[in-house]
C-alpha cells in the first residue's frame, strides 16, 4: 500500500570528481529498480553538480538542512528552502541527529523549519531517534514522542500527510550496529501507533524510513518488516553499486 522510498544522505563528503562518478553510477542503474521512490541528497555547495549529471528520471534530489528564515536575508552560511526549490529539490532532510548534536538544533526549530518547508511545496524527511543512553534507560519513546509532538504543535497531524518521517537510531548511525529488524520495527510500530490515534488514515499512509547501518546485505530483512518503508542511507549511499542495491532490496 505504501511506496517505499530510499534516500541517500551524503552528508558531508564528496568533491567534484567523487560526485561525478556517483552519478554515473547511479544513471547507470537506476532502471534496474522499479516501484521504489529514489532520492540522493548531496551536500548544497553541489546540488546543482548534481542536477546537471544526473540523468536517471527516477532518482529525486534533496538537501540535508535548509534555514527556518523562510525569505532571502542576511544569514551568512545558510541556505533557504526558496534556494532548494529553485534548484530543483524535492526533499529536505530536517532534524538529523548530526545537527540536534552537533549544531544545536532544538526540537521547536526543526518544528519551524518543518513548517517552512511544507510552505515551500517541499517534502520534509523529519529525523527521530534515541541515543544509547536513551534507550537504556527507558526514555526512548519518550524522545521520540517529543520530538514528533514539537512538529505536531507546529504543522498540525494532517500536515504529515506531506511528511517522511526517518527513525534512525542515534546508536547505529554511522557506527556498524544497525538496529535489528525486531528492535526497528517496534520504534516504527510506535512512531504510526502514535500518529494514528490523532488520524488513523494518515497514519497508514505515512513513510517512515529506517536509517542507522544500512547496508545491502541487511536492507532486506528491515525493509520486510510491516512498519518499514525503506531507509536513509548514509555511509553505503556513497557508493552507487551499494546505494542501487538497497534500492533493489526495497521494491
Ligand atoms: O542519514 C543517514 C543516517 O545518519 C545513517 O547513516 O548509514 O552511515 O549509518 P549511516
Amino acid at each position: 500500500m505504501r511506496k517505499p522510498f530510499v534516500a541517500g544522505n551524503w552528508k558531508m563528503h564528496g568533491s567534484k570528481a567523487s560526485i561525478e562518478s556517483l552519478v554515473k553510477g547511479l544513471n547507470e542503474q537506476a532502471n534496474q529498480v522499479q516501484n521504489v521512490d529514489i532520492a540522493v541528497c548531496p551536500p548544497a555547495i553541489y546540488i546543482d553538480f548534481v542536477q546537471a549529471n544526473l540523468s536517471a528520471d527516477n532518482i529525486a534530489v534533496g538537501a540535508q538542512n535548509v534555514a527556518e528564515e523562510p525569505v532571502q536575508g542576511a544569514f551568512t552560511g545558510e541556505t533557504s528552502v526558496e534556494m532548494a526549490k529553485d534548484l530543483n529539490c524535492a526533499y529536505i532532510i530536517l532534524g538529523h541527529s548530526e545537527r540536534r548534536a552537533i549544531y544545536g538544533e532544538t526540537d521547536a526549530q526543526i518544528a519551524e523549519k518543518t513548517k517552512v518547508v511544507l510552505e515551500a511545496g517541499l517534502t520534509p524527511i523529519l529525523c527521530v531517534g534515541e541515543t544509547l543512553d536513551e534507550r537504556e534507560s527507558g526514555v526512548m519513546e519518550k524522545v521520540i514522542a517529543d520530538q514528533l509532538d514539537a512538529v505536531i504543535k507546529v504543522v498540525g497531524i494532517d500536515a504529515f500527510e506531506k511528511i517522511v518521517i526517518a527513525y534512525e537510531p542515534v546508536w547505529a548511525i554511522g557506527t556498524g550496529k544497525t538496529a535489528s529488524p525486531e528492535q526497528a520495527q517496534e520504534v516504527h510500530a510506535f512512531i504510526r501507533d502514535k500518529l494514528a490515534r490523532l488520524n488513523r488514515s494518515i497514519a497508514e499512509k505515512v513513510i517512515i524510513q529506517y536509517g542507522g547501518s544500512v547496508k545491502p546485505d541487511n536492507a532486506a530483512e528491515l525493509f520486510a518488516q510491516a512498519d518499514i518503508d525503506g531507509g536513509l542511507i548514509g555511509g553505503a549511499s556513497l557508493n552507487a553499486d551499494d546505494f542501487m542495491a538497497i534500492c533493489k532490496a526495497a521494491s
